[in-house]
């Protein structure tokens, strides 16, 4: 009796544990989604979680948060290239000039700008 009930058990093992990785997986892939413009993967992400996260994740310093339309709207009157420029420049007291990241290319902050300006629309 035991015995032709082994099979079954240690099948059903494998599976519950082949979903639950699936799972797991699939949590990883969807961090960053969220409602609104869904943008999974983006140039800019990544200097974003690095360097941008800290304030305008949850609005430190009074700073725009991700995707919150109110706060960014007179901001995106700018163009892109003075939205960047704020970020070299830096805009006292707040935001500090290239986000504190010396060694990013204006490039890879222009990236993350478009990033965040992506996040509100
Ligand atoms: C130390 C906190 C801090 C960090 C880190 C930071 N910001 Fe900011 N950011 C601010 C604050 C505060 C403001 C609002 C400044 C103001 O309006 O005076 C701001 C404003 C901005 C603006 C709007 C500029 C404008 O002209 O209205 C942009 C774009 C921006 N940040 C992009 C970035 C990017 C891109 C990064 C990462 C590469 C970043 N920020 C990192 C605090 C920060």
């Amino acid at each position: 009796m035991s015995g032709s009930r082994t099979t079954p058990r240690s099948a059903g093992r494998m599976i519950t544990g082949a979903s639950f990785v699936a799972t797991i997986a699939a949590a990883l892939l969807c961090t960053g989604c969220g409602s609104g413009t869904e943008v999974v993967d983006h140039p800019g992400k990544d200097i974003y979680q690095r360097y941008c996260y800290a304030c305008h994740q949850a609005g430190i310093a009074d700073a725009p948060m991700l995707g919150d339309k109110e706060a960014w709207a007179p901001r995106l009157t700018k163009t892109r290239a003075e939205l960047l420029n704020s970020v070299i420049e830096g805009m006292a007291p707040g935001m500090p000039p290239r986000a504190g990241c010396g060694s990013c290319s204006d490039d890879e902050l222009a990236a993350a700008v478009d990033f965040m300006v992506l996040r509100v629309e």
